[in-house]
C-alpha cells in the first residue's frame, strides 16, 4: 500500500530579494516590500510529505519521531532566527524567494531520507501565500 505522510514545522528567517542586475526601480516594482534594504522577517510554516510503501512489519511508513528530528536538525536549527541572503551559504548567488527556499529545504530533507521515499514541500511565507515543490502536476 502507497500512504502519503506529513508532518509540520515552524521558523522565522529574514530575506531581501534584491536582483543586482535590475534597477531599483525595477527592483521595487518586482519585490515591493520583500525589496526592502534593511531585510524583513517572514514567519514560515512548513509541511513535509513523505511517501512510499507502507512496511509491513511495523505498519509505519516512516518513524514520524525520525522525521521530527531530521526535520528539526536539518531545517529548523539550519533556518531559524537567520538572514538567509547573509547566513545561508546556498543563498549567496540565489534569490531567497519561496520557491527557490522551498526546492533547497526539499533537496536538503532529500539527501537525509531513504532514497525510496518521494518527498515534498509545501512552505508557507505567509498564512496565505506557499509554494509546493515538486510541482504537483510532477508528482510520481
Ligand atoms: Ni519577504
Amino acid at each position: 500500500m502507497r500512504i502519503t505522510v506529513s508532518r509540520r514545522a515552524h521558523f522565522n528567517a529574514a530575506h531581501r530579494l534584491h536582483n543586482p542586475t535590475f534597477s531599483d526601480e525595477k527592483n521595487e516594482a518586482i519585490f515591493g516590500k520583500c525589496n526592502n534594504a534593511n531585510y524583513h522577517g517572514h514567519n514560515y510554516e512548513l509541511e513535509v510529505f513523505v511517501s512510499g510503501e507502507v512496511n509491513q512489519e511495523t505498519g509505519y511508513l516512516i518513524d514520524l519521531k525520525v522525521l521530527k528530528d531530521i526535520i528539526k536538525e536539518h531545517v529548523e536549527e539550519k533556518f531559524d532566527h537567520k538572514n538567509l541572503n547573509l547566513d545561508v551559504p546556498e543563498f549567496a548567488n540565489l534569490l531567497p524567494s519561496t520557491e527557490n527556499f522551498a526546492k533547497l529545504i526539499h533537496d536538503i530533507l532529500a539527501s537525509k531520507l531513504d532514497p525510496a521515499f518521494s518527498i515534498q514541500v509545501k512552505l508557507w511565507e505567509t498564512p496565505r501565500n506557499a509554494v509546493i515543490y515538486p510541482a504537483i502536476d510532477q508528482i510520481r
